[in-house]
């Protein structure tokens, strides 16, 4: 019986350590991660769209030099790159302009950016509707 005792004491130890595993010492600091993203080049998909109310809590216009970035990537940086800037380039003709981060795109991955048209107009025409892309964050103070 005291045999039974103890591997169920032993077996409810492991079930309590598996329940409740200690926080990983391997938490990021958002701050952390925005200056890891800034190193990062993503070459990805460049679109366009009517800018509005975007998920930064801002309004912006068709005039503005605005710039969606991928869902995922603005969820995992908990929104710490609204406000930020972006170098792009369009890998086709080497034009070059910045974006200033202030919404979130559902359809983009973490390489693509969807812009607005005034920004989009910078590195090719509307028409074209897509471009490759290449960019990167510049650091948060960073401003053209
Ligand atoms: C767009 O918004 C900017 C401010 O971000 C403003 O200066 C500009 O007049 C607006 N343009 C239009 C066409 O509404
Ligand atoms: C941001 O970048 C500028 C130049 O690109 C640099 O002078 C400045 O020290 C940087 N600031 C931070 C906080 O890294």
């Amino acid at each position: 019986m005291q045999h039974i005792a103890l591997f169920f004491n032993v077996f409810a130890c492991v079930m309590l350590t598996l329940a409740f595993p200690l926080p990983s010492s391997s938490t990021i600091h958002e701050d952390e991660l925005v200056d890891i993203e800034k190193r990062i080049d993503h070459v990805g998909r460049g679109t366009w769209f009517r800018p509005g109310l975007g998920n930064c809590g801002k309004w912006n216009n068709a005039s503005d030099l605005i710039v969606a970035i991928g869902k995922r990537l603005y969820d995992r940086n908990k929104g710490s790159n609204c406000d930020q800037y972006m170098e792009i380039i369009n890998t086709a003709n080497g034009k070059k302009a910045y974006g200033l981060t202030r919404d979130s795109c559902h359809s983009c991955s973490d390489d693509d950016i969807d812009m607005s048209p005034a920004l989009f107009k910078k590195l090719a025409p509307l028409e074209q509707g897509v471009i490759r892309v290449s960019w990167h964050f510049k650091n948060r103070s960073w401003r053209p």
